[in-house]
């Protein structure tokens, strides 16, 4: 099939470049021309796993351009990924969903068109990205019943760092649409993934488990909430542990135990229950604060939902407190970050705990040094004002320092000769934001250890 795909970020090259992969015909637009002059070079704008490999696999299929002009009107399928970060009052900012949709209109083609959300957008997007096509395509001088185009709503599930596998192999696919006809191009689209009849990329190989991907086909609004409904409770199960976690250390309870007993019971799962610093990233944060925002439109609270987003907020308090707390003194002191990006695998600082713990630390005082193995780059472009000290290796961070904390849990910081650093440092604490570091091992190597929770 044809596809256009409205925004070159996380989501929307993911998306491009793996249903090119499947054989697709797809045209990727971003409104932003040196994203697309790095992908016509071959360059990918930021970092995720195996996203070079697809696209290099798939070239013959994709392409690039700025201009909705080439894209839109031969797509049988338009994907709107742009971003909607979060505005003020919590609801998010759809300025760019509103331009990508006007845009659509404009150049919309002759044959019947599926228009897709995949942007996590607020309940009623759909209706509302509708009118706005109808509306430029009226513009422009289409028929008055406008062009024949149908909303749907496909929101993404992907985690930046293992996207391109959640992508191919995902635990399930939602498709939200009014009418079954548009329904059933987003089936036929996803067809090879939903049946896993495609030949998997020797560097992502089919999980043994997956023989096909379940399918949610429900209506626009059952869609787009399940989006929202998803992620909050992913953020307040973290939150949860965390708050658990504040009463482990009170009793002398040892938290890491207490979240595998609980769970191992298949009705909780064990995922997601790792306390610790807490969520960043571009997603939770945004999307729990838009649906609250959500629910106060229709006179409702979310208690549950907000008090997930005040635990989370305290977590990176806490990290300053227990810092001080040990040091007693944080003027002057000199503390290491390890770890920028808000999780493994990616580049990504947006939300990122990192930032706003070592901007909380050079508020008191303290000089602040940090390594990160892919999102140095990136801190000094967004982040330039920060007064950051980077550092090429994580030795170079313990050099001279206080204390060091563990704010992303890259797996080579678990691997660090940490007889060495606690040699170089000025005292050897160091504050396991993640709860992944062997304390045997570091007490052995001379380290005082203390997680959030003890
Ligand atoms: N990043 C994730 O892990 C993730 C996961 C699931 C859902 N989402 C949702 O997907 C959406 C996109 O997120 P992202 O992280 O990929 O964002 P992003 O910021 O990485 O990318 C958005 C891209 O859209 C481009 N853009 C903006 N306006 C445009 C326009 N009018 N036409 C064409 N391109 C335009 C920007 O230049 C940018 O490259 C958001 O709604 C987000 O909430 C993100």
């Amino acid at each position: 099939m044809n596809v256009a795909i409205l925004g070159t970020g996380y989501v929307g090259l993911t998306t491009g470049a793996c249903l090119a992969y499947l054989g697709h015909q797809v045209y990727c637009v971003d409104a932003d021309p040196k994203k697309i002059e790095a992908l016509e070079r071959g360059e990918m704008p930021f970092f995720e796993p195996h996203l070079a490999d697809v696209v290099a696999d798939a070239k013959e299929n994709l392409r690039f351009t700025t201009e909705y002009a080439q894209a839109i009107p031969a797509a049988q399928v338009i994907f709107i990924a742009v971003g909607t970060p979060p505005g003020p009052g919590g609801a998010p900012d759809l300025r760019y969903l509103e331009a990508a949709a006007r845009g659509i209109g404009e150049y919309l083609g002759p044959h019947f068109t599926v228009i897709v959300n995949k942007s996590t957008v607020p309940i009623g997007s759909g209706n509302w990205v509708d009118s706005l096509v109808r509306d430029a395509f009226q513009k422009r001088g289409g028929s008055r019943a406008g062009g024949s185009f149908a909303v749907a709503s496909n929101p993404e599930f992907l985690r930046e760092g293992s996207a391109l596998g959640d992508t191919l192999y995902p635990d399930r696919v939602v498709v939200g649409a009014d009418e079954e006809p548009t329904a059933e191009v987003l089936y036929t689209l996803y067809r090879p993934i939903l049946e896993q009849t495609f030949t998997a990329p020797a560097y992502l190989p089919r999980p043994e488990a997956i023989e096909a991907a379940p399918l949610i086909s429900t209506d626009l609004a059952s869609a787009e909430l399940i989006k929202y409904a998803a992620n909050a409770f992913l953020s307040l199960k973290i939150s949860y542990i965390n708050e658990i976690g504040l009463l482990a250390e009170k009793v002398g309870a040892d938290i890491a135990q207490v979240a595998k007993g609980m769970g191992l019971d298949a009705r909780i799962g064990t995922r997601f229950l790792q306390a610790g610093i807490g969520w960043g990233g571009s997603c939770f944060g945004k999307d729990t604060a838009a649906l609250v925002a959500t629910a106060a439109e229709y006179g409702l609270h979310m208690p549950i939902v907000m008090a997930a987003r005040e635990v989370n907020k305290k977590q990176r308090e806490r990290v300053v407190d227990k810092l001080l707390g040990e040091l007693k003194i944080l003027k002057g002191r000199t503390i290491g970050l390890l770890g920028l990006a808000f999780k493994p695998n990616t580049d990504d600082l947006r939300d990122a705990p990192a930032v706003d713990i070592a901007k909380r630390l050079i508020e008191r005082g303290a000089r602040v040094k940090a390594h990160d193995p892919v999102a140095m780059d990136r801190f000094r472009q967004e982040h330039s004002n920060c007064e950051v000290l980077l550092c090429a290796s994580a030795e170079e961070v313990a050099e001279g320092c206080d204390a060091l904390v563990l704010v992303t849990e890259w797996p080579e910081y678990r691997e660090l000769d940490w007889e060495s650093l606690a040699k170089s440092m000025r005292s050897a604490f160091v504050l396991d934001g993640r709860l992944v570091l062997d304390r045997t091992r570091l007490s052995r190597a001379g380290f005082r250890v203390s997680g959030l929770a003890g």
